[in-house]
């Protein structure tokens, strides 16, 4: 039976909510250290915004619509999955405006932390109905990154184990390798 005041008519029954979490990121180009966060994050919601922005501390090697057309290729088989991209404005504030719960973060290794906290309390103060959850990334690929996939493959190393064959196509067209 219903509790008093608790009655489950249509008015007062919550429908349960979508959880939406987003991964924000450079991803210039992303790696298979990015898929794996994105393949683990997926089990933390029930829709997972992949978006490409800007840090604009950064210069890049691709341009965002050349980042969006590899994640989507890459994760085109994940219903679950959106890929996007935003510029010009604050993750909190793209987050606020898309209904989003969870901004996802993989953390590969202690050096990590110091940049993470800043950007996870800075998106706290700005966004507190946000919370930022983070996924050590696995020890396989807590040793790359973009620049480091960039140099391997401008040098003509090989992106085997560690980026797309997709995304190595596309990164040595780009550096004309
Ligand atoms: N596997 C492999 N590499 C990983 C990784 C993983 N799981 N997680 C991070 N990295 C690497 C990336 O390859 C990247 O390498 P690089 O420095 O050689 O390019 C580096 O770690 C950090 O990349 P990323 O996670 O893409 O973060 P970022 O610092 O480039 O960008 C944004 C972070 C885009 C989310 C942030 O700048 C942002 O929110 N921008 C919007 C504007 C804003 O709101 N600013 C205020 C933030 S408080």
């Amino acid at each position: 039976m219903d509790k008093p005041g608790l009655a489950s008519s249509p008015m007062t029954k919550t429908s349960p909510k979508k959880r939406i979490a987003i991964y924000a990121g450079s991803f210039d180009p992303p790696t298979d250290g990015h898929l794996n966060i994105i393949e683990r994050g997926l089990a933390l919601c029930d829709e997972l915004i992949v978006a490409v922005s800007v840090n604009t501390f950064k210069t890049s090697t691709l341009s965002v619509l050349e980042r969006v057309a590899l994640l989507k290729e890459i994760l085109q088989d994940k219903s679950q999955i959106t890929v996007t991209h935003f510029e010009n404005k604050l993750l909190a504030d793209y987050a606020k405006e898309h209904g989003v719960h969870i901004i996802l973060r993989g953390l590969r290794c202690v050096a990590d932390y110091e940049y993470e906290l800043q950007m996870a309390l800075a998106n706290k103060k700005m966004a507190p109905q946000l919370e930022t959850v983070f996924m050590m990334t696995e020890s396989r690929y807590s040793h790359l990154s973009s620049s480091l996939l960039k140099e391997i493959i401008q040098l003509g190393g090989s992106g085997h184990g560690m980026i797309h064959p997709v995304v190595e196509r596309e990164l040595r067209r780009k550096l004309k390798v």
